[in-house]
């Protein structure tokens, strides 16, 4: 039997935590033995002195264990998830998932809900009248047997000490620390079951990585934790400096990739080559094709219209409303519209993610804590982007909101994350990086 004061004064002291002290620490915590404020100290001590590979693994071992794993195996190597480290404006996985379905991937993914300046996909989802976000196991792998694809929210049995030492990670200034963010991202995707797995790892302000190397680091820890646990794992290093399309907030970033996935790609360079790459990287990993091959398909998927009519078969099949998908003008409307314009004439060279991510929870998009509700119709839409030419007086945003007081509030944030700059900045680069795992022997 070990003892916490013990196991955090190693931690403390830059020590190496055995495979034994860990999972007793982790079975402790979920079983309500070891307090928060035990486990609070030790996760300081871990945030300061970091844990090397071993134990990482270990943490993340006992953390896949300490509730359900999803059973996929009948879809054999065909079962498929994609995971984001957090953005804002970040709409793939309504892209991506009925894409990859298309080209053949048993997309089978549970996602997480936003908090502070991220948005989450299954408050996005909904934003549509009648999608259950909720199914049962069975109905789960029904739908992903039937239709190729289905998005639910994490159920509380996956990783539940995961929630518990998320919840205290973020009251405790301890959650950007590259083990912790690892073994809890990948604790949960194990957990979820599938045979193949696409990370997109996120860099820049609105990332928890601010740099490549950062985010590379990060990338392949959780791909080697995949490949030792036997899965086909990639990680895709995305640019998240500003927000990734032109809308941030649930029901404007729906309505973005729904226009997307008709074929409409105006302006939406960034969305493209993000949501077409990971689609890719899904299928090249569950056929064994090359990336090259499987992002041609991609593209074929999404211009044919295929992965728009997989989109209104997942979504319908899930209770979501048909009409809400096809007719924009039934959508609920922001009472309060208010247009952010230029100040001066040049090209926009930033538009901190962060800070917009921040000015969207602001105007009702988001929640501060995990009681908060949430305004399905506010958020920001961007007239510009990083590198695009402005003349004084142009609208540069829309910000959506129920409350001219929330706008005033955002209106500020939001003109202190845009730089107007003389000089045109250099392209950007979507696609930052691949970290491919390569099978262990
Ligand atoms: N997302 C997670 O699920 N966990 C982290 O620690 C960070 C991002």
């Amino acid at each position: 039997m070990f003892s916490m004061y013990d196991v955090i004064a190693k931690k403390r002291d830059g020590g190496v935590l055995s495979e034994e002290e860990i999972r007793f620490l982790i079975d402790g915590y979920t079983a309500g033995d070891i307090p928060d404020y035990q486990i609070a100290a030790w996760l300081m001590a871990v945030y300061l002195r970091g844990m090397n590979d071993a134990e990482t693994a270990a943490l993340t071992d006992a953390m896949l264990h300490s509730g359900d794993i999803v059973d996929l195996s009948r879809f054999g190597h065909l079962s498929a998830d994609k995971h984001s480290t957090g953005g804002v404006g970040d709409k793939t996985t309504f892209i991506v998932a009925p894409l990859a379905a298309v080209l053949g991937c048993k997309t089978a993914k549970m996602s997480g809900r936003g908090l502070g300046h991220t948005g989450g996909t299954i408050d996005k989802l909904e934003a549509i009248p009648g999608y259950r976000v909720t199914l049962t196991e069975a109905q789960f792998r029904t739908q992903v047997e039937e239709i190729g694809v289905s998005v639910i929210g994490a159920t509380g049995d996956i990783a539940p000490a995961d929630k518990l030492l998320y919840a205290l990670r973020d009251v405790t200034a301890t959650v950007d620390s590259l083990p912790l963010i690892a073994s809890s991202i990948m604790s949960k995707k194990l957990a979820a079951g599938t045979a193949s797995i696409v990370l997109d790892v996120t860099v820049g302000s609105g990332a928890f990585m601010k740099t490549v190397s950062d985010a590379r680091a990060l990338a392949q820890a959780m791909v080697d934790i995949g490949v030792h646990a036997g899965k086909n794992i990639t990680a895709v290093l995305t640019d998240m400096d500003q927000p990734l399309g032109r809308t941030v907030g649930n029901a404007l970033e729906l309505e973005e990739a729904i226009t997307f996935l008709r074929g409409d790609d105006t302006g939406l360079d960034d969305l493209r080559e993000v949501s077409l790459t990971l689609a890719a990287h899904m299928a090249a990993n569950v056929h064994g094709i090359s990336p090259d091959d499987a992002y041609r398909q991609a593209y074929d998927a999404w211009r044919s219209g295929a992965a728009y009519e997989k989109f209104v078969e997942w979504i319908t099949a899930q209770g979501g409303d048909r009409t809400w998908i096809e007719d924009f003008s039934t959508h609920a409307a922001a009472s309060v519209q208010r247009t952010v314009c230029a100040v001066q004439d040049g090209f926009l060279v930033r538009a901190d993610a962060e800070q917009i991510g921040l000015a969207a929870m602001q105007l009702g998009a988001g929640r501060r804590t995990k009681e908060d509700g949430i305004d399905m119709t506010a958020g920001i839409r961007l007239l510009r982007k990083v590198g695009e030419p402005v003349r004084r007086g142009d609208p540069l945003a829309v910000l959506y909101t129920a409350d001219a007081h929330l706008a005033d509030a955002a209106e500020a944030r939001f003109l202190s994350a845009v730089t107007i700059g003389e000089v045109r900045p250099a392209p950007i680069s979507h696609i930052l990086g691949i970290v491919r795992g390569e099978e262990e022997t």
